[in-house]
Order: C-alpha cells, then structure tokens, then sequence
C-alpha cells in the first residue's frame, strides 16, 4: 500500500507534468484560446520583402519599416525564412551562425530594433530553425570533418563507403544525386538530406539537441515568440542504413524514385519536437512545424497525444489540394476539422507556387483570389499568409536556365524550375522595382506589379488587399469565427462550397462560388438551428445589400458571400 503522503507527491508530481505539457501563456478568451489560436500569421522573406540600403535584396531595417502596413492589414505575426549568417546555397537554409544575422541582412542591432518597431505596431517575431542541418562552413562541421578523433566527429553522420568509390547506401537527396558525399579529409562520407552544403546533424548526440534547444533560448531571450521548425521530417536516419526500396518511374533530376522509409518521418522525430516544446514553454514559445503529411493522422502525431510537441503543425496537404472544387476542399477541411486539433491554414509559401497562380484561370485570377481567402481565413484554426498573397501576387517562374538562381532549378531544368518563381520582391507600389529597391532586384519582378501593388490596392475599395483586410479583421473580431464550430450545408454542391461557423446564438454564413458561372443558392438552415430567412450581410464581392434572402442567395462567377444568421 502507498502512504496517503505519497500518493498526494504522486498526484501533484503528475498534475505539475500536465501543466508543463500545456502553452504557459494565459488563455485569450473564455474557451481557453491561446493568443496564437486567434492570431494572423505572415511569412516573410526576407531576401525580398524591403531593402532599405538599396543592394538589391531586402533586409532587416526594410522589414522594421513595414511594420505599419502589416499592423494595418491586421497581421500579429510575421515567420521569417532564415536571416542567419549563411553561405546562401540555400538562400539562408545552410546556417552558418545560428545566433547572429547574415551581414546582408543586417546586425543583431537591427534584429532588436525590427523586434521592438514590431512590438510597437503588435506585430511579434517567429524565427526559423533549421533543425536537421546546418551549413558546411559552420564551425561545428568544420571541426567535424577536420579529423575522425575531433570533438564535432560525432555531431554530423560520417560513414565509410560500401566499397571504393561507393557510398553507404542508395539514399538520394532530395535535391538531386547522392545523398552521400565523400570527404578526402578523412577518406570518409557525409550525410545530406538536401545539398551537399547542408550537412544533416547527428541528432542522436545529445550534445548535438543542447546546442540547437540552446539557440532557440537565446532567441526567446532576445523577445521573439516562437519558431518555425525547418524540415522536421527528416531529422533522423536508420542508423543501420538500410537502403530505401526503389519505386518505379524517375525524379526531375533523372533519378529512380525511392520511398523514403529509412530516412524521413523515423519516431524519434516526435522526442525532439517533445523537447524543443519543453523549451518553447518556459518562454511561453509557440512552434510551428514544416509538416508535409498525407492523412489526418499524420498530422495528428505532430500535436501530440498530450498536446506536447508543436501547436502549430501546418496543414501542408490543404497545398496540394486540385483543382478548386467545393467537394475537393469540402472534403478536405472536414477530414482536418474532424481530426479534434486546432488547424493551421497554409495557401503558399517560398517552395511552392503561389496559390494566385495554381489557381487562376486568365479570365477571374483576382475574383479566385478572393474566394481562396474567403475560404481559409473563415475556418476555424490559424492562417499563415504568405507575403504578397495579399495583393495577388503571381508567380514569375525563369524563363531561361541561365537566368535561374535557385541551384535545384539549374540541376532540374526544365523538369525542376527552381523556386524563384514565388520568391520574387513585394509588390509596394507602381514604381520601378515595384518600390522594394532602387538598386537591381536580385529577382525580376512581374510585369503585373504595375496593377498589383500595396500603394495601388490600397485605394481600390474592391482589390484583393481590401478585401484581406476585411476578412481578416472579420476572423479576428468575429466571435463565431473565432471560435464557432464548421458545419457544411449544402454539402452536394459541387460548385458552391458553404458552411457555417456556429457559436452560441450566431452563426456566420460563408458562401464560397467555386465556379466560372453566377450560382443561385437556397439554403435551409433550420436542420442547423437557424430557422430565419435572412442572413445579415457582413462582407459580399458583389457589393450585395445589408440583407440576404437564403432561399434565393445569387452569387457572381467566383463571387464570395459572408453573413450572419441569428438563432429566432
Ligand atoms: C525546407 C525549406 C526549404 C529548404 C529546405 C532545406 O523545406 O522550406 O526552402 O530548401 O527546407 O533546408
């Protein structure tokens, strides 16, 4: 039999180890909402967001002088893509110096200065780890590829080839080739997931975790509020280095397809994330993960059974989503709802192409544009935007192979066009260099930025920024979006993608025309408790009146409905 005394230890040793595993911050609202579950998040990056020192590629103090203009569009966070030091193979994803900024960039003065202009404006700092590699010109491994005996030996994974001139195994990078590469230092391969230059760490070294859960202390202590946690999947390998079983057809670099089963997604994957939340929650951090899944409960092991790894795992799969259909996205957002987690929206980012261009048809680009944001910011979970979405920024893919810059695209011509299509410089005004440089832009700017711009935009009452705006202010202030559930009505629609955010007495109505035809909707929401006829208009593309009849709702090719339904 355990003492009662014991017993009583035991209870509040596991009810403190409860607490521990929960977000340290006071909830924001009384269902117990955290700040970053009702906040708007915003990538940005950085190579091509503001220049303020003119050399062509944006920086720090170009950041901090858009404070303003995030805080007008109503963004409480930004994540920005690396800003450490960097050889910049990766464009800032082969950190050299995780805890200082690449001169390009700035100073760490200018990283203090950024953060309290942001503070200033409520707009917090998100910083990006990249966790599963560094750069080969860090001086972890350079000391680790100086010689077998060195301290750092063991902090990258060095492995003898098969046989002469034969690497370990058959793994492949994902950026073309081997995924080995041999050393003459020490007559010895390196492992790399992504370019050579990038050699991945050994995490099973627990030196290898205190120094990288060190970083995000440092940074926590210089204010900023979490992390996005680079290419999570891949942290840990077979340390028996099987090989990965061949899969029929070839990549865009020419090589066998392979599944990755020996060196992506390993369970050790799910300590580290447990760890660096740990960290995270003694700074009342938030971390959000580069999460690619294929099914709901992938994504679901990111949180947690506990809710003790990352809060804030993207919904990648929502990327890949084709083409824009009610049923394809109807389906999709009640699998990831279902799943009981709070979701975390992704339309585009810097490796993918714009959602703006994934989806337009030349005829209703804008009107598209719209609808994608009518849609993710009204669902229940957090937006992450990326900048210039917006405006409705296009991709501008390289039209020749000389011209590219990012090095898979030079590898992967014509197959692999590189990233730089959705990396190009914000869109600020109608001015040359569309206002983010006078110097020469290190990416060519689309000649669309002449009617696509912040400056131009702003004054049009029915451009894609205004209607962001809108939308964003109604997510953020509205309480049934903030905190209503996701009930689909009309669910055999094909065209029209409608639900409803339902939250005590209210609920908002959001009418989303998929299609290239005006649509004439009638809705029946007494099944929902919701026996009115009419809905209150909040925010509609076609200018609609302050009323809507729901049984005879007319919405305009692509055109957006929101509006609000009250209990009778
Ligand atoms: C992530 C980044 C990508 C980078 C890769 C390697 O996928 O988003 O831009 O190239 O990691 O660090």
């Amino acid at each position: 039999m355990l003492k009662p005394t014991l017993c009583i230890l035991l209870i509040v040793v596991f009810l403190c180890s409860l607490a521990l595993a929960q977000p340290q911050t006071a909830p924001v609202d009384a269902e117990g909402h955290q700040w970053w579950q009702h906040a708007v998040f915003y990538e940005v990056y950085p190579r091509s967001f503001m220049d303020s020192n003119n050399d062509g590629i944006g920086d720090l103090n170009g950041i901090a002088s858009k404070m303003d203009y995030l805080k007008w569009l109503g963004v409480d966070a930004i994540w920005i893509t690396p800003c450490f030091p960097s050889p910049q193979v990766d464009f800032g994803y082969d950190v050299s110096n995780y805890v200082d900024i690449d001169p390009m960039y700035g100073t760490l003065k200018d990283f203090d200065r950024m953060e309290a202009t942001g503070k200033t404006n409520n707009v917090s700092i998100v910083l990006d780890l990249v966790v599963n590699h560094t750069s080969d010109q860090h001086k972890w491994f350079l000391q680790s590829e100086s010689s077998k005996a060195n301290p750092y030996r063991d902090w990258y994974i060095w492995r003898d080839g098969k046989a002469p001139n034969q690497p370990p195994n058959n793994w492949i990078s994902i950026f073309g080739g081997s995924a080995w590469q041999w050393s003459g230092k020490t007559s010895q391969y390196y492992y790399h997931f992504f370019y050579p230059q990038q050699p991945d760490l050994n995490w099973r070294n627990p030196k290898v975790k205190d120094a990288m859960f060190d970083v995000t202390r440092f940074w926590y202590k210089r204010g900023v509020v979490g992390f996005r946690l680079d290419a999570v999947d891949t942290l840990f390998e077979d340390p028996n280095l099987h090989d990965n079983p061949v899969l029929p057809g070839k990549d865009a670099y020419g090589q066998a397809n392979q599944e990755r089963k020996y060196n992506t997604n390993l369970p050790e994957v799910m300590q580290v994330l447990a760890g660096l939340r740990t960290v995270a929650n003694q700074y009342h951090g938030v971390l959000i993960g580069e999460t690619w899944t294929d099914t709901v409960e992938q994504l679901k092991r990111y949180y947690g059974p506990q809710h003790d790894r990352i809060q804030m795992p993207m919904d990648l799969a929502f990327t890949k989503l084709q083409p824009l259909s009610a049923s394809v996205f109807r389906r999709h957002i009640a699998n990831v709802v279902g799943s009981g987690e709070w979701p975390v929206w992704v339309m585009s980012n810097h490796d993918i192409t714009r959602a703006y261009s994934r989806f337009a048809d030349g005829k209703h680009d804008d009107a598209i544009a719209k609808v994608l944001a009518g849609m993710y910011l009204t669902l229940p979970g957090t937006p992450i935007l990326y900048y210039g979405e917006e405006i409705g920024m296009q991709n501008n893919n390289p039209k020749r192979k000389e011209d590219v810059k990012d090095p898979i695209g030079r590898l992967g011509w014509p197959k692999e066009k590189g990233r730089d299509g959705e990396r190009t410089p914000m869109q600020w005004n109608d001015s040359p260099n569309a206002g983010f440089t006078t110097g020469i832009p290190w990416l060519p700017i689309p000649t669309g930025y002449r009617t696509h711009n912040v400056a131009t935009e702003k004054k049009d009452p029915n451009s894609i920024l205004n209607f962001y705006r809108q939308v964003i202010a109604l997510h953020k202030t509205n309480p049934a979006l903030l905190n209503g559930d996701w009930v689909p009505v009309n669910e055999n629609d094909d065209n029209v993608l409608a639900y409803l955010r339902r939250y005590r007495d209210e609920a908002m109505l959001v009418v989303l025309n998929m299609s290239a035809n005006s649509q004439k909707e009638s809705f029946d929401l007494s099944q929902q408790g919701f026996s009115g006829n009419e809905a209150q208009t909040l925010l509609s593309t076609d200018g609609s009146a302050s009323t809507a009849k729901l049984k005879a709702l007319t919405l305009e090719p692509f055109g957006v409905y929101i509006g609000k339904v009250s209990r009778k």
